[in-house]
């Protein structure tokens, strides 16, 4: 006789994101672009930067707070931490360890997960996996980025893009029925090249002479991206579904990565979904890789948009190249 599975799903959720708004016209002083550009090509109108003296984990931790107030969870309740990042306060010791002892998770086992904006879906569903065959009762999965002290700011082909934030899911056993019920991860290490800091670990440690490259700082060939991009988020969903034998029409809500608004809509044409299942907030923060898909879920929670048995899509793509997709039926009520 088999065990019965649990069923893991999200007890709440939480986000913040800094103070300091750079506007599409505060990045007309400092490279050659325009408002009109910015807008038209990506959809983004401004983002957010983290201060000088902040780091992921000061972001990191106030949208944990968040969502363990939401999810009425306590630090010493978490078995698991995990932070989806590439942008970690330090290469060791791991984000995961500075935001458990900071909020005293004192049972937690804690790591950084490296799947760049893919990186929150690829978290809950290896979160997920504990709860659901009984070894973890309740964890928590961060998506959080300061992607500003990576960026070049004499490069306007990706200074436009980016922003800084975080989003935070507590996860543990809701009842059947309910939660994460299926889940699409992939990879294609060959496109490695379309995304990188080339500088930044043991292949090119940085130096002088790559900082003064710029090689330390974030790459990106944009046309091959987004030729990958406009295929794998509609498609890595429809991989979710087809595992669950559910139909497109059954999703309620699309919540993407948001890295350009052209890419989410193609994403939605391929879904046959109406934008206004789609949940959109790049034109207020960017692409902030990691934390995008927990800003927007924990945004639209917030604003009480979800209802109690809401299907809802995840779907991220990203560095890597990876893409993630999760189906959830909503347990929370509103
Ligand atoms: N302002 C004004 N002009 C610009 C800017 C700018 N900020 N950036 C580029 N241009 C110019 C280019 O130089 C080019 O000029 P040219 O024709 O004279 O050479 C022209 O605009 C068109 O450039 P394209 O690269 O063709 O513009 P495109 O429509 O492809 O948009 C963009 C570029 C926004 C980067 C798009 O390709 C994109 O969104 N790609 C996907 C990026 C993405 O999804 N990244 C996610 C992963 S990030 C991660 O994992 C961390």
């Amino acid at each position: 006789m088999t065990a019965k599975q649990i069923n893991a799903g999200i007890l709440g959720t939480g986000y913040y994101l800094p103070e300091k708004i750079l506007s599409n016209s505060d990045l007309e002083k400092i490279v050659d672009t325009s408002d009109e550009w910015i807008t038209e090509r990506t959809g983004i109108k401004e983002r957010r930067i983290a201060a000088d003296d902040v780091a992921t984990s000061d972001l990191a931790l106030k949208a944990a707070e968040m969502a363990l107030k939401d999810a009425k969870v306590s630090p010493d309740e978490l078995d698991l931490i995990i932070v989806a990042t590439l942008t970690s306060d330090r290469i060791i010791p791991s984000t995961a360890c500075i935001i458990q002892d900071l909020l005293g998770a004192k049972r937690a086992a804690a790591f950084d997960l490296s799947a760049a904006c893919s990186g929150f879906a690829y978290g809950i569903t290896v979160a997920s996996q504990f709860i659901q065959c009984g070894a973890y009762r309740k964890a928590l999965v961060i998506g959080a980025e300061t992607l500003s002290k990576y960026i070049n700011w004499e490069d306007r082909n990706t200074c436009v893009l980016f922003g800084d934030g975080a989003g935070a899911a507590v996860l543990g056993q809701v009842e059947d029925g309910y939660g994460i019920l299926s889940f699409d991860l992939g990879s294609d290490g060959s496109g490695g090249d379309a995304i990188q800091i080339p500088s930044s670990g043991s292949r090119m440690p940085v130096s002088n002479e790559s900082i003064e490259k710029r090689l330390n700082l974030i790459h990106m060939n944009g046309k091959e991206v987004f030729k990958f991009a406009v295929k794998a988020m509609g498609n890595t969903v429809k991989h979710s579904l087809e595992k669950i034998g559910m139909k497109q029409e059954e999703i309620n809500w699309l919540v993407p990565h948001q890295a350009n608004i052209r890419i989410i809509q193609s994403a939605a044409k391929r879904l046959a979904m109406p934008m206004e299942k789609v949940i959109v907030n790049i034109q207020k923060y960017g692409n902030m890789s990691a934390a995008c898909i927990p800003i927007a879920l924990a945004e639209a929670a917030a604003e009480k948009r979800f209802k109690k048995g809401d299907i809802i899509a995840l779907s991220g793509f990203g560095a890597g190249l990876t893409w993630a997709s999760c189906i959830i039926r909503w347990s929370k009520e509103d």
